[in-house]
């Protein structure tokens, strides 16, 4: 039984968005090193250190039986600061990402820097037991690059080893194994993950981020400059995710992604301030380095676009690229909070752009969230600036998503032009990927405000993963697409140059009703906690204790649309809060107020639906609980309403949406053919009942086409590392002056229908 309704088509309105849809790189969830980077060594310039992570060092990914010393006496560049005594006989062994695989036939390129002490030195190097061996001869003297080009005589997976006779010395640096192509050209990307990205058919990749970008801390900012050259004179610095970044893929190396995907750049540089979560707040660039960071920032310009005349252009000329990169936008800021420095800076870095480079799209920010205070100042800052366009941010629960299919049609498309830089529904659920792909139709209807989007984060290795979803997980031998990818890659695949309106009857958007019953629940995940004074609903409660290990204190019945719930709370130890859970028990939709979460630094209101969780208000700053200080907290709830007051300060003051859901949606552009149009069509079906899509096109006679259904058997299908079990199939679909579609249940259909004829 399938549900009937009718997409109406009205004629051709305005141009699409031509860039609209691209990718968003960041290093993140070891998605450049030991990802898209080919380089199969981990930790090959001896560089990690206990500033990455607590316990790495030097020699974190290498297993050394005999005498090794971490030595920086005259190195091979001051940027690669240590480098490895080798006294043999002594093996050195390394095992990359989770293993070397290698495929019979793969040809390898190994590469290093030696400096023999005394004697020659003969270095034995295999990969695996046989997989591949050579070998090579240092002579004494300095520091020679060592470069060895070899095959693998089987197919296995193991870890290299390099052998070091007994009596010989030598100094080992900048270890590298990367496959070559069949022109025997060491690879730059991973042929597997790039391919995935190539699918996608990417109009832009922004890049290095994200919170990479502005960095935590003012040493931990992005440096373009500090990217580019010899592998071994980069300057390689802490992770803020808790890892290394070697800068292997640096800004000629994005450049040559952006090539090889026929994607247009974006870079975001840092608007001059550090990230606001870096410990004692962002800091802005002093004063007497604020020119030169400016001038970093036109020189970035001209070193993708420059001419070969130019200084820039000729260093990118030097470095094997002579024709210029095509740089039309350039990011400025990332989710900074909209403070006096930040200001200050963010207009300088501006100005000088657009008065160097006026054809360069300038792109500013508006904080992290779709909402709230720095979104609403940094927009309120880009209008009286003039700032061309603005990256907005939105990773949301999957009702969020259908909520605001609509979102940017109350955008004033002469003040407003957006990039939405990073957007996710919370999950690799089919539910989340289906909000998705209705919000995207929502994007694309609007092109004289939306230009850009890309879904973040793209890259994720599997058990290396420091934020989910992931658009693309991935093992040492398997890319494993989420159910997002599938739709990221539908709209990517078939654009369309007009867009038109569409009218839908006989469906209806689904409501969104709060809960009649629930519970109120007292927890705090992180510290132990005593509750005292505990009124709920007026009735006092017996006093309580809550700790980490614990699932909370279940203090009662309470009708969600009409509670007050009030306490003492105080942090006996630990590092959180605590957090008031209100509402029907989980999976269902509820809401939690953390007092003192997020590091202790803030209060926040989340909101949970189906069991994915996401900030409904906040977070707001806050100084945090204080172990052995009481804090006294108020809770209310009245209709949509919630407030929250910590000792007596309102700080939470807000309406639950309760916009209806739109489940099903349809969106439709066209393209010029020779003698007419043809129609890209998506189609939406975000429910659990089959439907029937009716399409009127506004053009009489017959078409035909092809349809892809991307469908799921349930919305909870999907989990973060694996391959998302959404099925696709192609569909063949005839008919005059428009097409019926068959929407399975929570399914995502896009193809073209073209007149017949
Ligand atoms: O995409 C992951 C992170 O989310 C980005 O680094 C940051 O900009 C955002 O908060």
């Amino acid at each position: 039984m399938s549900e009937r309704f009718t997409v109406r088509v009205g004629a051709a309105g305005a141009d699409a968005a031509p860039d609209l849809w691209g990718l968003f790189i960041e290093d993140l969830n070891d998605a450049l090193d030991g990802g898209l980077n080919a380089e199969l060594i981990r930790n090959g310039d001896f560089e990690f250190n206990e500033a990455d992570r607590e316990g790495w060092h030097a020699l974190t990914g290498w297993d050394a039986v005999g005498e090794v010393e971490v030595r920086h006496e005259d190195p091979v560049h001051e940027n690669n600061a240590h480098y490895l005594r080798v006294t043999g006989p002594a093996v050195l062994a390394n095992e990359g990402w989770d293993g070397i695989g290698l495929t019979e036939g793969d040809r390898l390129w190994l590469t290093c820097f030696a400096r023999a002490q005394g004697e020659p030195v003969r270095l034995e190097t295999e990969v695996g037991d046989g997989l591949a061996r050579a070998g090579a001869s240092v002579a004494p003297g300095g520091w020679q690059r060592v470069e060895i080009d070899f095959t693998a005589a089987a197919t296995g997976r193991g870890e290299l080893r390099i052998a070091v006779p007994e009596g010989a010395v030598v100094d080992l640096d900048c270890v590298s194994l990367r496959p070559l192509d069949t022109d025997g050209e060491p690879l730059t990307f991973r042929p597997d993950l790039l391919a995935a990205l190539q699918d996608l058919r990417p109009s832009f990749i922004r890049f290095p981020g994200g919170c990479l970008a502005h960095g935590l801390g003012l040493e931990n900012m992005y440096h373009w400059k500090r990217t580019i050259g010899p592998r071994h004179e980069r300057e390689q610095i802490r992770n803020l995710w808790g890892y290394h970044q070697s800068r292997q893929i640096g800004y000629v190396e994005y450049f040559e992604l952006c090539e090889a995907t026929g994607a247009t750049p974006i870079p975001i540089v840092a608007a001059g301030v550090c990230c606001q979560n870096t410990p004692g707040g962002g800091k802005p660039i002093p004063e007497s380095e604020m020119d030169a960071y400016v001038q970093d920032v036109l020189d970035l310009v001209e070193f993708a676009n420059g001419g070969t005349d130019t200084e820039w252009g000729a260093k990118r000329a030097a470095l094997g690229h002579p024709e210029p990169f095509g740089l039309r936008y350039l990011g400025i800021g990332n989710e900074d909070q909209i403070t006096d420095a930040f200001r200050d800076r963010y207009a300088r870095i501006e100005d000088a752009v657009i008065t160097a480079y006026p054809e360069i799209t300038v792109i500013g920010t508006s904080g992290p969230q779709p909402a709230g205070p720095d979104y609403e100042a940094g927009w309120a800052y880009a209008r009286e600036r003039g700032t061309p366009m603005v990256d907005e941010h939105g990773y949301q629960i999957p009702r969020w998503f259908h909520q605001n299919t609509d979102r940017y049609q109350a955008y004033d498309p002469a003040e407003a032009k957006v990039y939405i830089g990073e957007y996710a529904a919370r999950s690799n659920k089919v539910r989340s990927a289906l909000a998705e792909a209705a919000y995207m139709i929502g994007l694309e209807r609007c092109p004289e405000v939306v230009k850009l989007a890309s879904y973040a984060p793209l890259l994720a290795r599997v058990g290396h993963t420091q934020w989910e979803p992931d658009l693309i997980y991935f093992t040492a031998d398997e890319v494993r697409p989420s159910a997002s990818y599938f739709v990221q890659r539908g709209f990517g695949e078939e654009r369309g140059e007009r867009v038109h309106p569409v009218e839908l009857e006989g469906v209806q958007a689904v409501p969104v009703a709060l809960p009649r019953e629930g519970t109120a629940r007292l927890r705090s995940d992180r510290a132990t906690v005593a509750f005292t004074d505990v009124r709920l609903d007026g009735n006092r409660l017996p006093d309580a204790v809550t700790s980490a290990e614990g699932e909370g204190v279940l203090l009662g019945g309470i009708d969600p649309t009409s509670a007050e719930l009030e306490f003492e709370a105080v942090q006996q130890e630990g590092i959180e809060g605590f957090t008031v859970v209100l509402g029907p028990e989980a999976p269902q939709s509820f809401l939690e107020v953390h007092i003192g979460g997020w590091q202790n630094k803030s209060t926040t209101v989340t909101r949970s639906d189906d069991g994915i969780g996401e900030c409904d208000h906040g977070p707001i700053p806050w100084t945090g609980v204080q172990t052995g200080k009481p804090v006294r907290v108020r809770v209310r709830l009245d209709g949509p309403r919630v407030q929250v007051w910590v000792d007596g300060e309102l700080r939470h003051d807000y309406e639950q949406d309760l916009r209806p859901e739109r489940r099903v949606e349809a969106g439709v552009l066209s393209r010029a053919r020779t003698g007419g149009s043809e129609y890209v069509l998506r189609l939406v079906n975000a429910t659990d009942l089959a439907r029937t899509a009716s399409v009127v096109l506004p053009e009489e006679g017959p078409v035909s086409g092809s349809m892809r259904v991307l469908a799921g058997a349930g919305p909870d299908e999907g989990v973060p590392g694996e391959t998302s079990p959404m099925t696709l199939v192609e569909v063949t679909a005839k008919g005059d002056n428009g097409v019926e579609l068959e929407l399975p249940p929570w399914s995502f259909t896009t193809g073209v229908i073209r007149p017949v004829g």
